[in-house]
């Protein structure tokens, strides 16, 4: 079973972002071009304990496909039968199976970044997952480049892992004691990529179409996941495909154009209702908008009244006042 997408010339991934990948921004990236999405992850556990509560972590729309919906376990048979349920209630384009978050409250259940201390119950989550799927859905996997500098591991996790049948591998160029900080080990990411014949998805540290085209041109890997840059800037997407086929970099947006679309991310959040009533979103849009803001001329004198701003007819003064 191949994936149909890795066929596109280099496909560009909207990163899995726990909080910050909603349904709402997926349609707004894939508007902005990008190509494949994941849900943020959902535990294995809380699937098999309390479907319908967490089901809303997963929920997608046609038009965010392909896409893969995320999940994090540690116990084989578990993450199967997670993954089993999963597929036949949503049917996702891929199942991924994340082997990189950081936060304690899921390395402590010792799932995510924690497997890669332990590479055959990676491996064996990944041969349960496959086996159970069969040719139902794809499996594909999120991984780290190791715990810590002294512990690398990902040269032997790809072989691990394609050896499990895992289709592709995205894995993000540091290790767990970095978490987000330091930079991104591109050369390690590079080597992983010729070991194995799956497509590797390079992540890490990708914030400009300039970014996106070095990487294809001076690596093996089939293409590029972003996260954080796509967060403050999801026209990024749209400007690398352009530079990519034309050799040409788009301008960014206009200040006005981002403030458009501050607007109207916002108002499509509201009306989606996926947080909950107009306050409780824009308690959640906080940080998004604050983040789209930097850069805009004018835009630090107004950080504080965005960091409180608390309805749609607020935020419309308030950017007024940039225009
Ligand atoms: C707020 C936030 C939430 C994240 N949630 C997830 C997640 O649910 N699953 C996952 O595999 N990675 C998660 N990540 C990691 C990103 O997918 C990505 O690997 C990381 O940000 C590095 O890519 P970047 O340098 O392009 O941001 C998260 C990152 C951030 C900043």
């Amino acid at each position: 079973m191949s994936l149909p997408w890795c066929d596109n010339p280099f496909p560009m991934y909207l990163a899995p972002m726990a909080g910050v990948t909603d349904p709402i921004f997926r349609t707004l990236c894939k508007e902005e071009g990008a190509d494949v999405m994941e849900t943020e992850f959902v535990s294995a556990e809380g699937v098999l304990q309390a479907w319908k509560r967490n089901r809303r972590y997963v929920e997608f729309e046609q038009q965010h496909r392909p896409l893969g919906i995320q999940i994090f376990g540690s116990v084989p048979e578990h993450a199967a039968a997670a993954a089993r349920i999963i597929v036949d209630a949503m049917h996702p384009d891929f199942l991924d199976i994340n082997a990189g978050c950081p936060v304690p409250k899921v390395v402590g259940k010792n799932g995510g970044s924690s497997l890669l201390k332990d590479l055959p119950l990676l491996q064996n989550i990944a041969s349960a997952v496959v086996k159970e799927l069969g040719s139902d859905c794809p499996v594909t996997t999120k991984i780290r480049i190791g715990w810590d500098a002294q512990n690398i591991c990902a040269p032997e996790a790809v072989v691990r892992l394609q050896d499990a049948g895992v289709q592709a591998i995205a894995i993000h160029g540091r290790t767990r004691s970095q978490q987000y900080g330091g930079k991104a080990d591109w050369r390690m990411i590079d080597h992983c990529a010729r070991l194995v014949q799956i497509p590797v998805i390079g992540n890490g540290d990708i914030a400009s179409p300039e970014d996106v085209k070095r990487v294809r041109e001076t690596t093996a890997v089939s293409g590029v996941m972003i996260g954080r840059a796509a967060m403050n800037a999801p026209w990024l997407f749209r400007r690398a495909k352009v530079y990519l086929n034309t050799g040409t970099i788009p301008p960014e947006p206009t200040a006005k154009e981002k403030l458009d679309f501050m607007l109207r991310h916002t108002r499509m959040a509201i009306e989606s209702a996926h947080y909950g009533d107009e306050l409780i979103t824009m308690r959640a849009m906080r940080a998004r908008l604050l983040a789209y803001a930097k850069g805009i001329p004018g835009s630090k004198a107004v950080r504080p009244s965005l960091a409180r701003v608390s309805s749609l007819a607020e935020l419309s003064d308030i950017l007024a006042t940039l225009c």
